[in-house]
């Protein structure tokens, strides 16, 4: 073999290990559409199935026939003729041509059902309604008055119909294990639903803890990467208990730092973008903050911890970059106010 050939060979042998091995140097335990919760997330992986499959067969099929009739035919020593030359065929190209369009029109088929089961969401699905900004999701349920961010509260056993659009620029709503990809797209609604039938097993940590995890899967700007979004599905009761906890208004009895960071937020920057249902704070450009503690997720990616509370409101920006809350000049005790009445809000 030539040297060339023999490093093409070699070159191509290490890429496509690379495209084997990266996959689990990025991520050990990446979600997966594959091993998916819902019935329209079964759907679409079967369908997945059913189009990798003929798939695999044609690309061995080809490939393999290809290798063979290069080693087999290649030239040897001592021929000299040129094989006989052959015009045309024409049992075998209307066969070449019948066959693939055969299992198109199937896959069509299996497409156009899918697409049927995916989209038919049941008439009695709790409404939610998903908008993406830049760079958050924002969940309201418009028949429980209830507005979150950043984490999806569902009920197990019930389907859920998310009515998704957008507040600014395209962004796409994907959490792999439920359901397929569907794009925020301004000025129009894309429906989906799914039904989590799984409590005991789902909430016992499926995934790399007990949520699965969402992402903004459409290039929005400059932290499109950290647009992140947790799902909890709880039982029926527990989801019960959160509805009644989220529709509560804001407690009023604050004392101490807890009160002073409540004036501050009311009276200061804060209450220009964002809500507390109880409170005059009413700011609609960032996310809604009422019941802020009752949350795992803060600024979409990170737990909704103290310490990066802290750390997100002393600077956003250093935190995640591009981000639209802005850095204020804010003392150290000012920062412990606002937190420690944040973590009052639950
Ligand atoms: Cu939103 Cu990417």
């Amino acid at each position: 073999m030539h040297k060339r050939a023999r490093l093409i060979l070699v070159l191509s042998a290490l890429a496509l290990l690379g495209l084997l091995v990266t996959p689990e140097v990025a991520r050990a335990d990446p979600p997966t559409p594959l091993n998916p919760l819902t019935s329209g997330g079964e759907s679409i992986r079967n369908l997945f199935n059913l189009v990798l499959i003929p798939a695999l067969v044609v690309f061995f099929g080809v490939e393999g026939a290809i290798l063979y009739v290069v080693l087999r035919y290649r030239r040897r020593p001592g021929t000299v003729a040129e094989p006989a030359q052959i015009h045309g065929h024409t049992r075998l190209e209307v066969a070449w041509t019948l066959a693939p369009a055969a299992v198109l029109a199937m896959l069509f088929f299996w497409t156009v059902q899918t697409l049927e089961s995916v989209q038919a969401v049941p008439p009695d699905a709790l409404r939610v309604e998903v908008i993406g900004h830049q760079w958050w999701w924002e969940f309201r349920y418009p028949d429980l008055e209830i507005t979150t961010a950043g984490e999806l509260v569902v009920p197990v056993g019930k389907p859920v119909r998310f009515d998704i659009t957008s507040a600014d620029v395209i962004h796409s709503f994907w959490v792999p294990e439920l359901a397929g990809k569907v794009d925020a797209i301004p000025g129009q609604v894309n429906v989906t639903w799914v039904e989590i039938n799984e409590p005991g097993e789902y909430a016992g940590g499926r995934g790399r803890d007990e949520h699965l995890h969402g992402q903004c899967a459409e290039f929005c700007g400059m932290a499109h990467a950290y647009m992140l979004l947790r799902v909890k599905a709880l039982p029926p009761a527990e989801f019960e208990a959160w509805v009644e906890r989220q529709q509560a208004p804001a407690p009023e009895e604050l004392t101490g730092l807890a009160a002073q960071g409540r004036d501050l937020f009311v009276n200061g920057f804060c209450q220009a973008c964002h809500t507390i249902r109880g409170t005059s704070a009413q700011g609609s450009i960032g996310p809604d903050l009422s019941h802020f503690a009752s949350r795992d997720l803060l600024a979409s990616f990170l737990d909704n911890t103290p310490e990066n509370l802290r750390a997100w409101i002393a600077d956003p920006p250093a935190v995640k970059p591009g981000t639209k809350m802005p850095k204020y000049l804010l003392s150290p005790e000012e920062i412990d106010a606002l937190v420690t009445f944040l973590k009052a809000m639950e």
